[in-house]
């Protein structure tokens, strides 16, 4: 017999094993294509459901890119979830340079949220309605966000009611990093959560972004805790941007493949046992498709499959948490 794939273990234990998917690389790469409809059961846009990407002008909405995504996922029975209705990042100059006022770029991002999540009602099923959210010392760009400065920390519960209004069946998250393994990030967003749902803020669920290295991989105890928590209020888990970083790591490049294979074992092990479990998804199909050596400036290896798209001992290790 033929050791099942990762989405048909995924399926079994009714969970979502997802891809983050690279436009151009589905577009242009036959093999990319076959890998992520073989071995995956969900997709995030990377980057073609962002602002910016979206809308290139004010006046203009450019679904291209992302109906193409949403289209191969149809296609091979993915669920797709879509990244990211408010964020600080991904935004055209012409909102960021535009100096507008409360009043507009409130009507701005409730244009965006009602038209984006309007035009995909029904084939997105959920939704990182604000990505972080939370202001973090390492990146002072969040606390000028241009939502949070401009609107006030109120666009939070108008972005979720406004996705809820457009499409009253997508699942709604609160998206950040940094919180995997408990400590203050956790808490701050237990808070920010808690606010939400206190104010019958239609919030179901929180992604736990999970980029995390082999030097800063969070321990399972405290990971499976801290998704109880958040289980605790109500709110589905998941990890929504799994990359395991070499850099940083010790031993030989085998050593640190075999610890790498580690950390995705217990990442998996995880989802598999969150109380309102969803899903995982990694940051990226293979290591040549990675967002991590362009920001690090240093090479790296952070997925499941390699540059040349075959599976790594990380494969087989979430494999493996998935058999049980
Ligand atoms: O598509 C344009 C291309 O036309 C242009 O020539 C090129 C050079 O300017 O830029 C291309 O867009 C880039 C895009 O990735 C697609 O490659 C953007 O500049 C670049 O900023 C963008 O980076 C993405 C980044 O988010 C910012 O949006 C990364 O791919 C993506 O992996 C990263 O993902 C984020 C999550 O959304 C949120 N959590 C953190 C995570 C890592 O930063």
């Amino acid at each position: 017999m033929t050791t099942p794939l990762l989405r048909a273990l995924a399926a079994g234990r009714g969970l979502t094993i997802g891809a983050a998917v690279d436009a151009a690389a589905l577009r242009d790469d036959a093999r990319y294509r076959a890998l992520l409809a073989r071995e995956f059961n969900g997709v995030t846009p990377e980057n073609a459901l962002k602002f910016a990407p979206l809308r290139p002008r004010r006046d203009r909405f450019d679904f291209a890119e992302a109906e193409a995504i949403v289209a191969f996922a149809a296609a091979h029975g993915m669920r797709v979830r879509g990244h990211a209705l408010a964020w600080h990042r991904a935004l055209p100059d012409w909102l960021t340079a535009g100096g507008f006022g409360r009043e507009e770029l409130t009507a701005i991002l409730r244009e965006h949220i009602a038209t984006v999540v309007g035009h995909f009602r029904g084939r997105v099923t959920a939704w990182d309605v604000v990505n972080e959210g939370l202001p973090v010392a390492h990146d002072p760009a969040r606390a000028a966000s241009v939502w949070l400065r401009g609107i006030g920390p109120a666009y939070l519960d108008l972005a979720f009611r406004w996705a809820h209004a457009a499409d009253p069946g997508a699942r709604l998250f609160y998206n950040d990093d940094g919180a995997e393994g408990g400590g203050a990030k956790a808490a701050a967003i237990d808070a920010l959560v808690r606010g939400l749902l206190a104010r019958g803020v239609p919030l179901h669920g929180v992604g736990l972004q999970g980029h995390v290295g082999l030097a800063t991989a969070p321990d399972p105890g405290a990971l499976a805790a801290t998704l109880r928590g958040f289980a605790a209020l109500g709110l589905a888990t998941e990890l929504t941007e799994v990359d395991v970083r070499l850099q940083g790591g010790n031993g030989t490049p085998e050593e640190r493949l075999t610890a790498q294979a580690g950390v995705y074992r217990d990442l998996g092990l995880a989802a598999c046992a969150a109380p309102r479990r969803a899903g995982l998804t990694v940051w990226g199909v293979t290591d040549r498709h990675s967002w991590i050596p362009g920001h690090t400036g240093r090479p790296d290896a952070p997925l499941l499959f390699d540059a040349g798209y075959a599976p790594k001992p990380a494969y087989a290790a979430l494999r493996e948490a998935l058999r049980g």
